[in-house]
C-alpha cells in the first residue's frame, strides 16, 4: 500500500497517524515512513525513539511522486506525512499515493479549513485519483462532536473510516516512542483501511 497522510491545516493529527499506521503495517511486511514535512517530527520521532520498528527517510520535497517509486523499491509498503500550508509538496504526495489518509478532529474550525485539502485532490482529477479516506482524530468519548462530524463529511460527499481515534494521553505522549505492540485504535482504523482499499 502506497499511503499519504494529508490534511493543510497544521495540528490534525497527520503526523501520529502516519507514525502509527505505519509501525502497524510494518507488522505485516517491509514498511517505509517517508517524512515529507520539511519540520521533520517524524524523523526526529524515530530517531529519538533508537528502536523504531521501520526505516524513516526525509523528502520534503516537491516532486516526490518522481522519487517514490525509486525510495519504495524492496518495500512492501509506503506511507507519507506530509506538511501543514505546504500544497505543492502535499499534491505530490498525493500523486504518489493510491491511499490518501485525511485525520480531521471533529471540531467545526477543522472542518471549516478542509476545502483547500480537498481542492487539491481534486485538482488531480483526471490525472491521478487515490482513495479518499477521513479519519476522526482526537474524538472526545462521549461528546456529540464525532457524530456531529461525520454528518459534514457526509454531506460533502466524502468517505470516512467507522473507526475512530479518541483523545488520549498515551497519543500525545506518543511522540519519541517505539510503537512495537501497542498500536491502539490504529489497529483497527489499518484494518478497516485494508478492507476497503480497491473495494
Ligand atoms: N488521539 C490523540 N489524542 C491526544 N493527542 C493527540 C492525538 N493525536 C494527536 N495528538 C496530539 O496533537 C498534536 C498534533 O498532532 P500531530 O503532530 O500528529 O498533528 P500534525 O497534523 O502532524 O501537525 P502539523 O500540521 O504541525 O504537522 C500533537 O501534540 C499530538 O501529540
Ligand atoms: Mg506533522
Amino acid at each position: 500500500m502506497k499511503m499519504s497522510v494529508a490534511n493543510l491545516k497544521g495540528g490534525a493529527g497527520k503526523t501520529t497517524t502516519a507514525v502509527y499506521l505505519s509501525s502497524a503495517l510494518a507488522l505485516e511486511g517491509r514498511t517505509l515512513l517517508i517524512d515529507a514535512d520539511p519540520q521533520g517530527s517524524a524523523l526526529s520521532w524515530s530517531e529519538t525513539a533508537g528502536n523504531f520498528p521501520l526505516p524513516v527517510v526525509a523528502a520534503p520535497v516537491k516532486d516526490l511522486h518522481r522519487r517514490v517509486p525509486q525510495l519504495a523499491e524492496g518495500y512492501a509498503h509506503v506511507v507519507i506525512d506530509t506538511p501543514p500550508g505546504e500544497l505543492a509538496i502535499t499534491r505530490s504526495a498525493m500523486m504518489a499515493a493510491d491511499v490518501v489518509v485525511l485525520p480531521i478532529p471533529p471540531a467545526l474550525m477543522d472542518l471549516d479549513r478542509l476545502r483547500p485539502t480537498l481542492e487539491v485532490l481534486a485538482d488531480l482529477e483526471g490525472l491521478h485519483e487515490p482513495q479518499l479516506f477521513c479519519l476522526l482524530t482526537r474524538v472526545r468519548k462521549g461528546t456529540r462532536s464525532s457524530k456531529a462530524a461525520r454528518e459534514v463529511l457526509g454531506e460533502l460527499g466524502l468517505n470516512v473510516l467507522d473507526a475512530e481515534v479518541t483523545l488520549k494521553e498515551s497519543y500525545a505522549n506518543g511522540f519519541g516512542l517505539a510503537l512495537a505492540d501497542d498500536l491502539g485504535e490504529y489497529a483497527e482504523v489499518l484494518r478497516e483501511l485494508q478492507g476497503k482499499v480497491g473495494a
